[in-house]
């Protein structure tokens, strides 16, 4: 197909950032295209990412619940089995039904896409190689490219033995032996999964706890809960070297002053994610990137080159679909003359194991490092009702709010359903509110919530329930 049509915005990438971009530019009226190298839209969220993890996490669950603990809620069921290809067919099946969905919104608002690898020529043209290759001109371009697994020295990917996330969406059958290397987001979802299905599952992490970048009175008691699920962790250590053998791999782990060497039957990289501005043509085009390859944009997501505008993993920030979502809207918003804004103190981020991990906000030390005179208040979900009634006792709310002015200016959450709960905390940001606000509003009883005013109420040192 080689056309030459005319386009005013060009999208490149169909991930959350690039197909909510490309549909709200469509709805503002614009002529959008789309262009992606897979077939399948939605990207890596969709594709290999959030949505395939999210659906093993809660079949693995399931699984886990079956063998574990319905006989404490008086359930008996038969011998418990897993049929582990039913089981990723299941998760190809939600997949596609997400995919798929995202071509019908296209269709819908009239969005072109086409699959091929693009390049940018220059400011207002782009070349597409592959099924849809040609050429097209678009008086806009936003590059929505994602970001790719960063590799660890001494553990080249070889997607069988030494794998990525994609490939940790996919094993054929449970490894018995499963090294994480990383306790980020990936790390502790992924290794979640394999080891409710069964795997003995370790984790080498450099930094001195799990999930670093979140508050670590939560991430303590995170790590004694899936300690308890039996993962295991080896903190401040690093993963030195990796042989391939037939059977496996061999690994060096340096740790506490020792050095040892295990063998896994497969190794999980997952230290970290890196821009996607490869064959881009971004160098000859003088588009900018900071130190660390992000590509440099200014409050409306323009690079250095008028008309080239960036969007999600590749311009740096935290590595979110809805972060990437938020920015691509107010990209087009902003290119059709409107208000166009993120607000970045209010984006929350979870780690999906169980119990879950939320947060919006400053952690404590941020707070800290930035000299901001906070108030804390914490409630542990044992003295919830609900949590109680759910056979749920781990975990806690932490509210962070400004001395001064009782401003929230964070809330963490480790408990059940926390991914869900967070949404309030979102909400209270947004709006500007203080910890005393939402002390005073009625929350449903019994439910999990009730855990989040408790924690507004001890911020307030009037706590009932501990
Ligand atoms: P991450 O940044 O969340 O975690 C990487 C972990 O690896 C950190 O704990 C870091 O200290 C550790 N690490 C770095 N180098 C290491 C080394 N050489 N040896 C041992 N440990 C090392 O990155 P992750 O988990 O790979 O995820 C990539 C991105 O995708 C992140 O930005 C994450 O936020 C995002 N993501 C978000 C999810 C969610 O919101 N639920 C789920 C999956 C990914």
């Amino acid at each position: 197909m080689a056309d030459e049509s005319r386009y005013d915005l060009a999208v490149i990438g169909a991930g959350p950032g690039g197909y909510v971009a490309a549909i709200r530019a469509a709805q503002l009226g614009m002529r959008v295209v789309c262009v992606d190298e897979e077939a399948a839209l939605g990207g890596t969220c969709l594709r290999i990412g959030c949505i395939p993890s999210k659906a093993l996490l809660d079949s693995s669950e399931l699984f886990s619940q079956a063998r574990h603990r319905l006989a404490a809620h008086g359930v008996q069921v038969g011998e418990v089995g897993l049929d582990l290809a039913a089981m990723m067919r299941r998760k190809e099946q939600v997949v596609h039904g997400l995919t798929t969905g995202v071509a019908g919104l296209f269709k819908k608002n009239r969005v072109t896409a086409r699959q091929g690898r693009a390049r940018i020529a220059a400011p207002d043209r782009v070349i597409v190689e592959g099924p849809d290759a040609g050429a097209l001109t678009a008086s806009r371009i936003i590059i929505a490219t994602g970001s790719t697994p960063a590799s660890l020295p001494g553990f080249d990917f070889d997607r069988s033995r030494i794998v990525g996330s994609e490939e940790a969406l996919s094993f054929e059958t449970v490894p018995a032996r499963l090294l994480v290397i990383g306790a980020g987001a990936i790390g502790l979802e992924l290794g979640s999964v394999w080891a409710r299905l069964g795997a003995e599952v370790s984790f080498v992490e450099v930094a001195d706890r799990v999930a670093p970048g979140m508050d670590p009175d939560l991430t303590r008691p995170l790590q004694r809960a899936l300690e308890r699920q039996g993962l295991s962790f080896r903190l401040s250590a690093h993963a030195r070297k990796a042989v391939v053998t037939d059977a496996g791999v061999e690994v060096t782990i340096e740790s506490g002053g020792t050095t040892v060497t295990e063998s896994f039957d497969r190794v999980l990289v997952a230290v970290g994610r890196r821009p996607a501005t490869a064959g881009l043509g971004l160098e000859a085009l003088g588009v900018a990137l900071d130190p660390k390859g992000y590509i440099r944009v200014d409050a409306r997501y323009q690079t250095s080159v008028p008309g080239i505008h960036a969007i999600g993993d590749v311009i740096g920030g935290p590595m979110l679909a809805h972060k990437a979502e938020d920015e691509g809207i107010a990209c087009v918003e902003s290119m059709a003359g409107q208000a166009g804004h993120v607000n970045y103190d209010a984006i929350p981020s979870v780690i999906y194991t169980w119990p879950e991990l939320a947060a919006v906000g400053k952690t404590e030390p941020d707070c800290r490092a930035q000299g901001l005179e906070v108030t804390t208040g914490t409630s542990l979900f044992a003295a919830n009702g609900r949590a109680r009634a759910m056979g749920e006792r781990d975990g806690l709310v932490k509210v962070i709010a400004e001395a001064r002015s009782d401003r929230l200016v964070g809330l963490h959450i480790l408990g059940p359903h926390a991914s869900e709960l967070i949404a309030e905390a979102v909400v209270a940001i947004e709006l500007g509110a203080g910890a005393e606000d939402i002390a005073r509003t009625s929350h449903a009883h019994p439910t999990l919530t009730e855990a989040i005013r408790e924690a507004a109420l001890a911020a307030g040192k009037r706590a009932i329930h501990s």
